[in-house]
């Protein structure tokens, strides 16, 4: 059977080497603390604002504030910088964390939008950078959609079990 790694590297179409590339440079030295915030608030002032009603309702019951600060936090950890993260929220357990949302292939698509325009449209971001940074997202997406697929195949087995029985008279 596929590992989750395997099938995020088939989905994304990025190589493991590429999505981890962002571990050979230090991004959170060379952009700095104030970038990775300008980052995620641009990010999220899009999904908030999202013509997509399906999408920008998946963050319906999340604050903006509170999606911004979690993810530049769990950013500046990943890519090098002080483990603003886990001090406040605990290991990141990504798959875990996103067991509520339904993180399909589309959604990933829309999110990964979302995050190529706030890349292309936050100062400071060398095209280097960027590259690297949206070959890590890519690959974690779609990393989350086999989490998510997972979660399906778990419920609809435990459903078929549960179909099995016999009816109660
Ligand atoms: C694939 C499509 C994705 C969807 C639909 C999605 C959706 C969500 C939603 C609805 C939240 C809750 C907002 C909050 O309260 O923080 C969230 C949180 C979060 N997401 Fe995603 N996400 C996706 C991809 C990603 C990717 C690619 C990353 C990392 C590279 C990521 C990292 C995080 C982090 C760190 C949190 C905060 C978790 C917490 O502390 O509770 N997400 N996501």
């Amino acid at each position: 059977m596929q590992s989750l790694q395997e099938k995020a590297s088939e989905w994304s179409g990025v190589d493991p080497n590429d999505a981890f590339a962002i571990d050979q440079i230090n991004l959170y030295q060379k952009l700095g603390l104030q970038t990775f915030i300008n980052l995620s608030t641009n990010f999220y002032n899009r999904v908030y604002d999202d013509e997509e009603e399906w999408f920008r309702s998946i963050f319906a019951n999340s604050k903006k504030e509170d999606a911004i600060q979690n993810q530049y936090e769990f950013f500046v950890q990943r890519m090098g910088g002080p483990p603003l993260y886990s001090q406040r929220r605990g290991h990141p357990a990504l798959i875990g964390r996103h067991r509520p949302f339904p993180v399909t292939h589309q959604a990933a698509e829309r999110w990964l939008h979302h995050m190529q325009q706030a890349l292309d449209n936050t100062t400071d971001i060398d095209s280097d950078s960027k590259i690297k940074m949206m070959n890590f997202f890519r690959h974690t997406a779609f990393f989350l959609v086999a989490g998510n697929e997972l979660k399906n195949q778990k419920q609809s087995i435990a459903c078929k079990h549960a179909a099995s029985k016999p009816a109660a008279v």
